[in-house]
């Protein structure tokens, strides 16, 4: 049997960016699982899925990872040498709506998906944590050892991830590394998030409401240098076998700079200021040192450059929208 690699998450953003880049090299075999939910738009999960599909090494299943029985079977039909797992109720924001779907995706689905890694003897088990998990408290920048302050059920179940996973790790082989992302954007990107929402919202000549009137940071990373990191933290040996990294450029970029970029390609749409939302953290700036340390001569997109790249790529793709 050929060792193969699971991608859960796989019609999601960064998920289906890991696929694409996977598949480029004809040497993997990709099982892609996802619910297909309708936190934002079905329509972009299933193109990012037809692309996908087109690749003779890919193969995906509709499931959710609370069907234990029906993710068991695909563990028993193959044998994976690397599980991802980026299947995850996203979004901040949302958790004050709907947090019992944090907790059933996030926290039982994980559970699930971890217990199998273990009973199937999987080498390697990388899961999306979150920035979140920092919260809101200096100094800046967050090391991965920096004090962790989660606000909402959103970054609680990314930590309850993080904790439950060293847990195991403490029993087993597998090596496990949890992903600290901080805000990824870039081409096929996530609706619910700044850059396509102000997009969205300009060409379909709505006002857009701009919490704490932009004033706020992000350490915007670029789809394709996360990525990249990812894939190369595959070939870095690990100091023990439970590893937490950040997933930054290490660049916090005002909102409001963001907004200038975009509104310098002739997109805008008028702007309504609202005072900072509950969920929001005023800064997310992440120490990316040790994830870098490894990778010689890493170089991170400039954000103008990744901002233009998403602009290109979302006017190419307006019927998605
Ligand atoms: N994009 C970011 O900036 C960012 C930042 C921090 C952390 N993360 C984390 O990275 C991971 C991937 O994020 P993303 O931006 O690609 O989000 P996404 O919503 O685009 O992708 C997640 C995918 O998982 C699927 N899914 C959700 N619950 C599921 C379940 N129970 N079973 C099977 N599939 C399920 C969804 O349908 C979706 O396609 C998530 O864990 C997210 O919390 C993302």
């Amino acid at each position: 049997m050929t060792e193969k690699i699971l991608i859960t998450g796989a019609a999601g953003f960064i998920g289906f960016s890991m696929c694409q880049m996977l598949l480029k090299n004809d040497k993997h075999h990709i099982i892609g699982i996802d619910n297909l939910n309708s936190y934002y738009s079905p329509k972009l999960k299933k193109k990012r899925l037809e692309i996908l599909k087109k690749n003779k090494n890919f193969k995906f299943y509709k499931l959710d990872l609370i069907e234990k029985d029906k993710l068991k079977k695909i563990f028993v039909q193959n044998t994976f040498k690397i599980v991802y797992n980026f299947a995850a109720q996203a979004g901040v924001r949302y958790s004050y709506i709907n947090p019992k779907s944090y907790c059933d995706s996030n926290i039982t689905g994980f559970n699930n998906l971890l217990e199998l890694v273990c009973s199937y003897k999987v080498k390697k088990f990388f899961f999306a944590s979150s920035s979140s998990v920092y919260g809101d408290i200096g100094p800046f920048p967050k090391k991965e050892n920096s004090q962790l302050h989660p606000l909402n059920i959103y970054s609680l179940s990314k930590l309850v991830n993080e904790q439950i996973a060293k847990i195991y790790s403490k029993k087993i082989k597998t090596s496990i590394i949890g992903l600290r992302f901080f805000s990824i954007y870039g081409e096929w990107g996530r609706p619910d998030m700044l850059i396509l929402k102000y997009l969205i919202a300009s060409k379909k000549r709505k006002p857009f409401e701009l919490f704490n009137y932009g004033n706020h940071y992000r350490d915007f990373t670029y789809i394709k240098d996360a990525v990249n990191l990812v894939l190369r933290l595959d070939k870095v040996k690990l100091k023990s076998n439970f590893e937490i990294f950040n997933v930054c450029s290490s660049n916090p970029i005002k909102i409001t700079k963001i907004i200038d970029v975009i509104n310098k390609e002739k997109i805008k749409t008028k702007i309504i200021g609202k005072p900072i939302h509950n969920a929001d953290v005023l800064k997310t700036y992440g120490n990316n040192s040790k994830i870098v340390k490894n990778m010689k001569n890493f170089k991170f997109t400039e954000y103008r450059t990744g901002v233009g790249n998403t602009i290109n790529w979302y006017l190419k793709n307006l019927n998605l929208f």
